[in-house]
């Protein structure tokens, strides 16, 4: 089998998913063409594509021994690998707002309230969840397994995920939070919605029980790790290369990893859960080898 390198697979995996995003998304000279032009700006701007790799690596890892995807199956994976991107742009165009983080910077460019306006903001994210699990809805795979993905992603974009961790992160700015409580929040902000990626793999590929608990245990580890890093990346990395302004947590009084254990601290924790993410994928056999690069990504990323 044709194997390519982590940053070569990456890198092809990147390109393909922003031609997926490109055809899912509505054109900008459609009515209400305004609210459509900002719809793809906050999807189409950039971005890791760290989300909508993990759906693919987790496919990858969980079809059938000696085996590739069905074609249906890897249709399905766009179809994932795009909602996950969409949930998360909404997230973060809302995350943005001047009555949430107030950043004036993402993906190198104005945010969404800067280049258009606060409510336009506001609803191109609403607008870009229900997309999501609309591309959701139209998985071509068996009917029970798209009701276990929507299920899925619902809860872990919700209000005990991804919108809970954020509320929790709005009413903690200027508090100090314990390391439980700290986890906690970060597990529901950034952790969620990494689960649901990986998940969302797993499940198209019709991942067996063991396999299932092995990816559940690496989301853990990846999704705290993923936060983790991005606090100390607001430390240590500069505006130009995180596309995002840096210094903004302590500019803003948030707890983070960073307020709280310091960096050699937070860093040494981020090795702990590389090798949390590496010992779970042990079920998973050598078919884990590219979830393992990721989170060895995770954990050394410089953006
Ligand atoms: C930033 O996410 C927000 C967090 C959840 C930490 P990413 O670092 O994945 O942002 P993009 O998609 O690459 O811009
Ligand atoms: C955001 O966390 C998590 C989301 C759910 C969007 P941050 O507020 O730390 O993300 P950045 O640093 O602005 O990307
Ligand atoms: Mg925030
Ligand atoms: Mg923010
Ligand atoms: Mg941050």
């Amino acid at each position: 089998m044709n194997c390519p390198d982590f940053s070569t697979w990456y890198a092809e995996r990147v390109r393909h998913v922003e031609t997926v995003l490109e055809g899912f998304m509505p054109d900008s000279s459609v009515v209400p063409a305004r609210l459509h032009e900002a719809m793809r700006y906050a999807v189409l701007g950039g971005g890791k594509r760290i989300r909508a790799a993990l759906v693919y690596a987790a496919g990858e890892a969980c079809a059938p021994t000696g085996k590739t995807l069905a074609s249906a199956q890897n249709i399905a994976l766009d179809h994932a690998a795009a909602a996950v991107e969409l949930i998360h742009a909404y997230s973060l165009v809302h995350d943005d707002l001047p009555c949430m983080d107030d950043d004036d910077l993402r993906r190198g460019r104005p945010t969404v309230h800067v280049q258009f306006d606060e409510a336009t903001a506001m609803l191109a994210g609403d607008a870009l969840q229900p997309l999501a699990f609309e591309l959701l809805a139209q998985m071509p795979i068996a009917p029970a397994l798209v009701v276990q993905a929507v299920e899925m992603l619902a809860r872990c974009a919700g209000s005990l995920g991804m919108a809970g961790g954020q509320a929790i992160d709005c009413a903690s700015t200027g508090l100090s939070l314990d390391q439980e409580q700290l986890q906690a929040m970060h597990a529901m902000k950034t952790g969620a919605m990494l689960e649901a990626s990986i998940l969302l793999g797993g499940i198209v590929a019709g991942a067996s029980s063991p396999a299932r608990q092995g990816l559940e245990a690496y989301a853990d580890a990846v999704g705290l790790a993923f936060q983790i890093a991005d606090d100390v990346l607001d430390v240590v990395a500069d505006t130009a290369t995180l596309g995002k302004t840096a210094g903004k947590d302590a500019a803003a009084n948030k707890p983070t990893y960073v307020s709280l254990l310091g960096l050699d601290a937070s860093r040494q924790l981020l090795q702990e859960l590389r090798q949390e993410a590496h010992n779970a994928l042990l079920p998973l056999g050598p078919a884990g080898t590219r979830l393992a690069e990721i989170a060895d990504y995770i954990v050394g990323r410089s953006r």
